[in-house]
């Protein structure tokens, strides 16, 4: 008998008050975890969040030969014994970003089998950019029986001008990663320029890379012979961050959100501003709370600067009450509205046509079962909820759990009412 699963309720209609302190950014904790298999030896990181995703790269360095422990601030990493080049299947179809240790074998041990990632709920999400770079540097790359085999020449990858695309952001992560080690110098043009990338840039610097550029979208990594482990304090979550500035905008009141990076939020909270939240921001902290009347606005998501993808589902949920009618077009991903569907259940008058939905601001949301279809459509849905008429109920919530640390904990502090209890209406 298969035991029930937990669902997440939400009782909705509760005003939020109070403070929130961000965790550290799973997509900077990820390529960081990933760059200590370029260097043998001990690293030292804080501010880690305790994520499942963040526990699945864990657990593909230690199948490579790492070690960790975990103190009550810190995780302690060592990877002097890591000397396996296989990133097995039944972890990297748990987690895309595992694709992120491919540079960095290929750079270190000059060869790497990674397994496919197979499908994703909000698109394709090839990794066609990370081989062709990697081919550029002159790597032998072929695909058998659903895994990557990639070999470096014997003398090592060689730098090469490498140009994408689009700013794909995990594939600037493995190729700078492997630009480190490489001979001689890689240019990566159009390269992401998210926030994640310039702190996986300094922490290879402070390992002994030269790299030029971090920040832009071109790239100048100088190889060298070797690096050295060093200690990585890992950045705020301008994502989680940018989930509870937009709480109050649906349930009314004031969160104050701690520990943020607010130059790593100013199109966020110039959106939210626009929106009709009142916004200020005091140094690490950032004050929310619901303006008079808010208003519909059109959305469009772009790489960094611009409204991050991993925010859109969050904003439609806000959207979905604010009278009038909001466009939001989803310009990264093609398939990256499946809470679309799911908020219509909460009541929310949402219309899509390819990348673009049109919002019709409804006065109420009214409590369903939803289902959580991809992490941050989870935190849409968990928006939508504190808001909405009754107690929603949340399946699939493993989710929720891959990218927000204590979520229900930290909407709770404020004021909500979440619990985690066996499902009722979902099987
Ligand atoms: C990173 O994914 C993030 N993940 C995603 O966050 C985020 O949504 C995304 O960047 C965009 O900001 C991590 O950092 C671990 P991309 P990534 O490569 O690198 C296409 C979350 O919720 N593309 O920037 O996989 C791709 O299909 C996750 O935390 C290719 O065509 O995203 C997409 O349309 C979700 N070929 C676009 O580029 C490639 O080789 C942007 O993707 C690579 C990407």
């Amino acid at each position: 008998m298969q035991p029930t699963p937990s669902c997440l309720f939400i009782e909705g209609g509760h005003k939020l008050k109070g403070e929130v302190v961000i965790s550290g950014a799973k997509n900077a904790a990820l390529p960081a975890l990933a760059a200590t298999i370029l260097a043998p030896g001990e690293y030292r990181f804080s501010n880690v969040p305790w994520l499942i995703d963040v526990q699945t790269m864990l657990d593909l360095l230690c199948r490579l030969g790492a070690q960790y422990e975990t103190t009550n601030t810190a995780l302690l990493l060592d990877t002097s014994q890591a000397k396996d080049t296989v990133a097995p299947y039944d972890i990297v179809s748990r987690m895309r970003a595992s694709v992120l240790v491919l540079g960095p074998l290929l750079a270190r041990y000059g060869r790497a089998r990674v397994a496919l990632p197979g499908g994703c709920p909000i698109g394709k999400r090839p990794i066609d950019f990370h081989l062709k770079g990697l081919e550029l540097m002159g790597a032998k790359i072929h695909q058998d029986h659903g895994y990557v085999m990639a070999k470096a020449p014997r003398r090592g990858l060689s730098g090469a001008e490498i140009i994408f695309d689009f700013p794909s952001v995990t594939a600037t992560e493995n190729l700078m990663m492997a630009a480190t080690l490489a001979r001689g110098r890689t240019i990566i043009r159009n390269a992401a320029k998210e926030p994640e990338i310039v702190a996986l840039g300094e922490m290879l610097l402070k390992m002994g890379a030269k790299i030029e550029g971090l920040g832009t979208e071109t790239l100048f990594i100088e190889g060298v012979k070797e690096l050295s482990p060093t200690e990585v304090s890992i950045i705020p979550d301008r994502i989680e961050a940018g989930t509870y500035l937009m709480a109050p905008g649906i349930t009314g009141g004031e969160v104050i959100v701690k520990n943020t990076n607010p130059s790593h939020l100013e199109t966020v909270i110039a959106t939210l501003r626009e929106i009709g939240l009142e916004i200020e921001v005091q140094g690490d902290t950032i004050f929310s709370h619901r303006g008079r009347n808010l208003k519909p606005v059109k959305v469009r998501t772009a790489p960094y600067p611009g409204f991050p993808t991993d925010l859109q589902a969050q904003v439609m949920a806000l959207l979905s009450t604010v009278k009038g009618t909001s466009v939001i077009i989803e310009n990264v991903f093609e398939n990256r509205f499946l809470h679309v569907e799911e908020l219509r259940r909460l009541g929310a008058a949402i219309t899509v046509e390819g990348r673009v939905a049109v919002i019709q601001g409804v006065k109420k949301l009214q409590a369903a079962p939803v289902k959580a279809t991809d992490l941050r459509a989870s935190a849409s849905l968990v928006l939508a909820a504190l808001g909405a008429e009754g107690v929603t109920e949340i399946s699939e919530i493993h989710h929720l759990k891959r990218g927000y640390e204590a979520l229900a904990e930290k909407f709770n502090k404020l004021g909500a009412k979440i619990w985690e209890a066996p499902c009722q209406h979902h099987s």
